[in-house]
């Protein structure tokens, strides 16, 4: 077996979902997994020049590709059934494709209730914080007790332990390493999910079996959620979310902005043994034509793109690096 693992290096948004489709269109992937978090993600690629978001169903069922949502999500079931049928309009034979772990969680109705008005970290509202809660309080529910996914449910380890054919996986990472439950930045402002290489491993893939980890990030860093993001008033950061439509897939919300935090990129690529760096958006920080990065406390002012480059480069010089437009493709 074979797994390539696509992650989000910094706090979500840095389309991951772009650099997974194109990964998809250069690879010959039978499977690809999504193995944490739930609709709370909000993932966003073209196909035939039309723009599709995704939620919960992993991209390579648009493409065909026999797609698990793993052990490690939780899933709304009609959250999921609502995406089925929006998805239906880019590929009418996506259910062919999307299998469930029987063990994956379900997100009730109630814990989507406990969620209703505000929530004092700013999530997404979708029940995750309190399905993964009741998960681990051993009081959730599991995907193999509903009804409507009887037709789709297997069992991870029959999938990838007892298959016939050589699995070449495709692992969709949601959320960010910036928002990991355990190694998030700024707990409590953080998600409930593992979001890391370890969290694939207990979706049930070999450790042996991973080629590739590709960490995503954008040249400048976004955030939504309540948490203070900013530490200057800085209107080149305003500048940024506008040029760079930083506004949520999933909710809408406005994204705050700052300049790429490169300790977590790091720290992100040394965790999670990064082979290769997608760094997004350079389209963006090249209209605004301000090269900075935020170091520790200090924003370091790197004065040219080849700078900005060279630096960054010169952090991980083991990684190999694409700096992209947006949006990303090979
Ligand atoms: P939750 O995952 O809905 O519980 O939200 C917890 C935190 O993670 C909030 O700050 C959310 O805005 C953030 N979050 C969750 N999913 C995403 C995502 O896909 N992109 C960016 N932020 C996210």
């Amino acid at each position: 077996m074979i797994a390539d693992i696509v992650l989000g290096f910094a706090w979500g948004d840095e389309a991951k979902s772009k650099v997974c489709s194109s990964l998809i269109k250069e690879n010959k992937y039978n499977r690809t997994m999504r193995f944490n978090g739930s609709s709370n993600a909000g993932h966003t690629f073209y196909l035939n020049e039309q723009k599709i978001i995704t939620h919960i169903v992993p991209t390579g069922a648009v493409f065909n590709i026999r797609s698990i949502i793993g052990p490690g999500c939780v899933i709304n079931e009609a959250d999921f059934w609502k995406e089925i049928d929006h998805l239906k309009q880019f590929n009418h034979d996506i259910l062919n494709y999307v299998k469930i772990a029987h063990n994956a969680h379900i997100v009730q109705d109630r814990h989507k209730e406990e969620e209703v008005g505000e929530t004092a970290i700013g999530t997404t509202k979708m029940g995750v914080g309190p399905a993964y809660r009741d998960k681990y309080a051993r009081t959730g529910i599991r995907a193999e007790s509903i009804d409507s996914f009887k037709g789709l449910l297997i069992d991870v380890y029959d999938e990838f332990y007892k298959s016939k054919e050589p699995i070449t996986l495709l692992a969709e990472g949601a959320q960010a390493l910036g928002l990991d439950i355990d190694w998030g930045t700024h707990y409590p402002f953080v998600t409930s999910s593992h979001c890391g290489v370890g969290s694939l491993i207990n979706n049930g893939v070999p450790h042996k079996a991973i080629r590739k980890v590709v960490g995503v990030t954008k040249c400048y860093d976004t955030y939504v959620g309540t948490r203070a993001f900013q530490n200057i008033l800085d209107p080149v950061l305003d500048k940024l979310a506008d040029e760079g439509q930083e506004y949520g897939a999933t909710t809408g919300r406005r994204r705050k902005t700052n300049y790429l935090n490169v300790d977590l990129l790091v720290r992100s690529a040394q965790m999670s043994c990064a082979t290769d760096i997608i760094i997004n958006k350079i389209d963006v920080l090249r209209k605004v034509n301000v090269w900075k990065v935020l170091k520790g406390n200090s924003i370091l002012d790197l004065g040219s793109e080849l700078s900005f480059v060279n630096y960054i480069r010169d952090l991980l010089p083991e990684i190999k690096f694409v700096f992209s437009n947006n949006p990303y493709t090979i």
